[in-house]
């Protein structure tokens, strides 16, 4: 990518902050433009994560809870889930969701500022949260995931799959450039995998869902 392309854009035209109306009915709303798609979607990805009772999720930008509470059927009984997330509405969603579960504990902490975990989690998840960001925050939060993380640990990027938006169908043209936030179209040109082999992560996999366009990219802490 040119230096010229890369300084198009901003962390302002973001929209992964979620807040008001749009974070109140998040999940409502997501069921809704995916006509009834997303919940099954979103169980079958979080199955493909492979993860085992007693293991230990670090969730990033976690959301209304919707993700940890299906983690959490997987990592019970004995695992543990620490969920972070800065958005008030979400906030609120999540603690209510969560609240019978104390193996599921909610942290108020950015993603994209160096995190204090070392070393302590199985699997670091982080789920359509990565592309809202401009590429040296990405970096942040690759750090974050790798120094989180045990040896051996795995990183779980589930959110655009890397493919070419100029000969993609309109309505995914549309929905990238039109719908998403700006810096999707950037995230989307990338090669998610070089970016994660420069942090320290290989033995990649993938499932792919919705024609492929979305992706759960799982890779594994090497040293
Ligand atoms: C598109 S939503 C995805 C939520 C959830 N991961 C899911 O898959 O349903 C993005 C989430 O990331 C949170 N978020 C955005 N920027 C963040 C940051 N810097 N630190 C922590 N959370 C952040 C938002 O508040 C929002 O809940």
């Amino acid at each position: 990518m040119s230096e010229e392309q890369e300084r198009q854009y901003r962390q302002e035209d973001s929209k992964v902050e979620v807040s008001g109306f749009e974070a109140k009915y998040y999940d409502t709303l997501m069921n809704l433009i995916t006509l009834g798609w997303y919940p099954s979607f979103i169980r079958r990805a979080i199955d493909d994560l492979e993860l085992k009772p007693g293991q230990r999720v670090l969730d990033l930008g976690a959301g209304t809870g919707r993700n940890a509470l299906l983690m959490h059927e997987r990592i019970a009984p004995g695992g543990e889930i620490v969920a972070l997330e800065i958005g008030e509405e979400m906030k609120a969603q999540f603690v209510k969701k969560t609240r019978e579960y104390p193996e599921i504990r909610l942290e108020e902490r950015r993603i994209d500022e160096p995190l204090p975990y070392k070393e302590e989690f199985d699997t670091v998840f982080i789920s359509f949260v990565l592309h809202g960001f401009v590429q040296e925050r990405r970096e942040t939060i690759l750090t974050n995931a790798w120094r989180a993380l045990k040896p051996g640990g795995r990183f779980a990027i589930l959110d655009y799959n890397n493919f070419d938006l100029d000969t993609a169908p309109a309505w995914i043209r549309f929905a990238v450039r039109r719908v998403e936030c700006p810096l999707a179209e950037d995230f989307i040109r990338r090669d998610t995998r070089q970016m994660l082999s420069a942090h320290g992560f290989g033995n990649f996999r993938q499932h792919g869902y919705f024609r492929g366009y979305l992706r759960l990219l799982t890779a594994e802490k090497l040293f």
